[in-house]
């Protein structure tokens, strides 16, 4: 049998406030396979956070796009975590799990990918340690146009019409499905076009059991041990 993948959503944001370098910390100490975070372009320094707005995660106003990145370097991102730019978050995960990086903000394709070839021409890392994902398709297609060896999933929300068709047109190696909307038949034409299925946000054990039994290859979560079944030390 496949291994059944756990996704920390952005980190492990049941534990530490998400989108945090404390939350993939503790995303690694509970044995996730991969660590989800989002991301958006400021002054081309790509920095890890979920929303457009500052508002509900830490004690900043406005949009993040729209801001020195000295602001947001300033700003508490909840336990006096600051918010982390990319590059720090993969020195920390330092090859102890994968990355999985949400692009958000327009225009982040590049800059990620030009970080994904320093790190694996100069830092020894592995193309299979990365995945880009995004609900903005373009933003894949850009990925795979400057770099066809990186791996893609394409993020859902709802039961396309052809199914999972598009992601086998954009190239992706996944598909990134809602809970509240996948299906049997969304899961058996995916693995059929030879592409995986991992499900947000799975956050407790029946749900895990569902996904489960409907063959999905893994699932994002705030809780990683309810996969895992490992503690906080
Ligand atoms: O990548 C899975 C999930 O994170 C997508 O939704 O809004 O949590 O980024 P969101
Ligand atoms: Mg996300």
């Amino acid at each position: 049998m496949n291994e059944f993948l756990c996704f920390a959503h952005r980190g492990a944001s049941g534990h530490e406030p998400e989108n945090t370098l404390s939350a993939v910390e503790t995303a690694i100490t509970l044995g996730a396979d991969w660590i989800e975070i989002d991301v958006y372009l400021v002054e081309k320094e790509l920095v890890v956070f979920h929303d457009q707005r500052l508002e509900r995660t830490t004690n900043g106003t406005g949009p993040i796009m729209e801001q020195s990145l000295e602001y947001i370097r300033s700003l508490d991102a909840g336990n006096g975590e600051s918010i982390p730019i990319l590059r720090e978050v993969l020195d920390l995960v330092n090859h102890r799990a994968g990355i999985n990086i949400e692009l958000k903000g327009f225009g982040t394709a590049d800059e990620t990918v030009s970080l994904i070839h320093e790190y694996t021409t100069k830092k020894n890392w592995m193309y299979e340690e990365f995945l880009i994902s995004s609900f903005n398709h373009h933003e894949l297609a850009r990925v795979k146009y400057l770099d066809p060896l990186i791996m893609t999933g394409a993020l859902v929300v709802g039961i396309p019409i052809d199914y999972a068709r598009f992601a086998e047109g954009l190239g992706a190696y996944s598909v990134h499905c809602n809970l509240d909307f996948i299906n049997e038949a969304f899961v058996q034409d995916a693995h059929e076009r030879g592409l995986k299925v991992f499900v947000f946000t799975v956050n407790n054990r029946h749900d895990l059991a569902r996904m489960k039994a409907l063959s999905v290859d893994g699932i994002f979560t705030n809780n990683p041990e309810i996969v895992t079944s490992r503690l906080k030390p």
